[in-house]
């Protein structure tokens, strides 16, 4: 009897939500993918969730800048072992926390034995940290973006309506098709002046994905093109701060409202079945 009901607590422990990972992607720089990140933390913050976003473009990382932040160290700092992730970490807004990481990212995946343990028991903390962890995974299709994409749960993908920033989308869902599999890609369409634009847009990649790729995505929603999304870049201070009630930002907070859909959990702390189990097991 207490064995099995030792057994059946840690089975319910590891029945515990996890961290959630989802990558924000585009084919071509410059679509809005660290906009649309910064407002997606802060408008899941609005609806409860812990969120971390991990600043992972090699080429432009901007996070902490869309904040109005600096970094001090970055990942790098974490990889050389001279600093914790609770020391590079930033905060922002509503406790959303912030990774810079920078080129630093790249070298993830170099790391020799001693320093990965390192490093995987500092990203391990995070887990108790946050819900949510989305990563501004940076453009195109190099490795680091590909072995991001691949180990997330979800993908957003951000896309405008110009042909060229469709075409790179195609071409990185193209590569994706191989190597993804079944992770869940959501296509967020930014930039448009209507939601019929969006629909044709969206219709437009869907039908390529399905004949040539023979492969699905799903329109999660469509952003405004919104002169108060340049203007709060200009401010440092994101759009869900400085302009709550813009367009754009309601966009933004809808679509926040399907991310919490996916990761619909328990309504509260004690319930659900896992809940019942752990008073169950208490018991014991
Ligand atoms: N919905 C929008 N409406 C108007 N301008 C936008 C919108 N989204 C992004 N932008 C503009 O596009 C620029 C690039 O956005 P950014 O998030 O840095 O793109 P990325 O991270 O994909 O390179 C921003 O500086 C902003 O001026
Ligand atoms: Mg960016």
């Amino acid at each position: 009897m207490h064995d099995q009901a030792s057994e059946l607590r840690v089975l319910a422990s590891k029945e515990r939500r996890k961290i959630r990972v989802i990558a924000v992607t585009s084919g071509k720089g410059g679509v809005g993918k660290t906009n649309f990140t910064v407002n997606l933390a802060l408008a899941l913050a609005e609806y409860g969730h812990r969120v971390i976003i991990l600043d992972g473009d090699l080429g432009l990382a901007n996070v902490d800048i869309a904040f109005g932040l600096t970094a001090r160290y970055t990942i790098e700092h974490l990889l050389s072992g001279e600093k914790t992730i609770e020391q590079i970490l930033l905060t922002g807004p509503r406790g959303i926390s912030i990774i810079p990481g920078g080129s630093g990212v790249q070298e993830l995946a170099n790391l020799d034995r001693d320093k990965l343990t390192n490093v995987i028991a500092n990203l391990g903390r995070l887990e108790k940290m946050a819900d949510l962890l989305i990563i501004d995974t940076g453009a195109g299709l190099g490795n680091t973006v590909t072995n991001f994409l691949r180990a997330a749960d979800d993908i957003i993908l951000v896309t405008t309506p110009e042909p060229t920033s469709l075409t790179d989308a195609y071409g990185l869902l193209k590569t994706l098709n191989k190597e993804a599999g079944e992770i869940p890609i959501h296509v967020v369409i930014n930039r448009v002046p209507t939601e019929a634009d969006a629909r044709a847009t969206f219709e437009r990649l869907e039908i390529a994905v399905r004949k040539f790729l023979h492969g699905s995505i799903n329109l999660m929603g469509w952003v405004y093109d919104d002169p108060l999304m340049g203007r709060s870049v200009m401010q440092q201070e994101p759009l869900g701060i400085s302009y709550p009630e813009s367009p754009a930002y309601r966009c933004i907070q809808w679509i926040a409202g399907t991310v919490t859909g996916i990761y619909l959990s328990a309504p509260r702390q004690g319930g659900g079945v896992r809940g019942f189990l752990s008073k169950l097991l208490r018991s014991f």
